[in-house]
């Protein structure tokens, strides 16, 4: 196959997305396959066109790749690709519009409230501990932590060093005491499947950028080691979050589980259709774990484009 990979662009994620690349076009090219890296620019189209690729895999992060800007250029230009398609990125990329989408379906989210940057001059949005974070950003990007010692001044906003300051809306949500975990799916002839459940446990601080991207810096478990049940459900509602956003190729659901609640402390965070695909990332070694080595699983993902 001739695979062009999608990487960069201009996303606050472009680095995360050029190992996530580098990482796929190097598998695929030890697999013989033919490989065009391009490093997205306003000229994407022309290239993808000159390449003239079998199939695109979107390696991008964050937006323009993952919120179906991407996808619907290349939904036009007739070239197959993978990961999820224009409608479920335009949703799932949106923090808010996921909970309105998969809390009806029986998914347990965190209640939010949108507020606009300007708006935290006023105080507090709601009670602190919470979480602020940009609506539409990933690998914790813009988030941080509000709780009553943090050095937040109120009106929070006066802090010229808060990271939301770039983002015109956020998303507040309540905090979630206790344990943070992950679950990825992964597509297949016989449908998707939930791969497995990881918790991730940061040596320091919570899983920020620099925890999720520094190697040394959190601790992966897994399987995580929490009840059966609670990494059931973990399964069963990445598995229906993908579903019902129509995801395609792989999908990671991030979760918060607050321990001393039993199964009624367990959030579903938000769902990636872009996860990912560095070398500490969560889906390859949840593959792994299932036995699917680095290779095998970019093969599948395209696979699934082309199915
Ligand atoms: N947003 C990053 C790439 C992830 O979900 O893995
Ligand atoms: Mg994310």
């Amino acid at each position: 196959l001739h695979v062009a990979v999608l990487m960069g662009g201009w996303a606050n994620e472009r680095p995360v997305s050029l190992m996530s690349g580098d990482g796929v076009a190097d598998a695929l090219e030890g697999k013989g396959h033919k490989v065009t890296r391009i490093d997205m620019d306003r000229q994407v189209a022309a290239r993808i066109a000159e390449a003239a690729p079998d199939v695109v895999f979107n390696a991008l992060h964050g937006v323009p790749g993952e919120d179906g800007t991407v996808q619907g250029m290349l939904d036009l230009m007739g070239v197959p690709y993978t990961h999820s398609g224009l409608a479920t990125s335009v949703i799932a990329i949106d923090k808010e519009l996921t909970k309105q989408a998969l809390v009806p379906a029986g998914i347990p989210m965190p209640e939010g409230t949108i507020v606009k940057s300007a708006d935290l001059f006023e105080g507090d949005p709601i009670p602190r501990p919470y979480v602020l974070k940009p609506v539409n950003e990933g690998s914790s990007v813009g988030v941080a932590i509000v709780t009553d010692d943090s050095n937040y001044g109120n009106p929070i906003a006066r802090d010229a060093e808060g990271p939301w300051q770039q983002f015109e809306t956020l998303l507040a949500e309540p905090y979630i005491r206790g344990r943070e975990m992950t679950t990825a799916v992964m597509a297949g002839p016989d449908g998707p499947r939930a791969l497995a459940v990881t918790e991730l446990v940061p040596k320091s601080g919570f899983y920020d950028f620099d925890a999720k991207y520094t190697d040394g810096m959190t601790d992966h478990v897994c399987p995580a080691e929490i009840p059966d049940d609670i990494a059931a459900l973990c399964r069963e509602y990445a598995l229906k979050a993908h579903e019902v956003l129509g995801c395609r190729g792989t999908s990671r659901t991030d979760f918060r589980w607050d321990d001393e609640r039993g199964a009624d402390g367990l959030f579903v965070l938000e769902t990636n259709t872009q996860p990912g695909m560095t070398p500490l990332s969560l889906v390859p070694e949840q593959a792994k774990y299932c036995g699917i080595d680095y290779p095998d699983l970019v093969e599948a993902i395209i696979a699934d484009a082309l199915a």
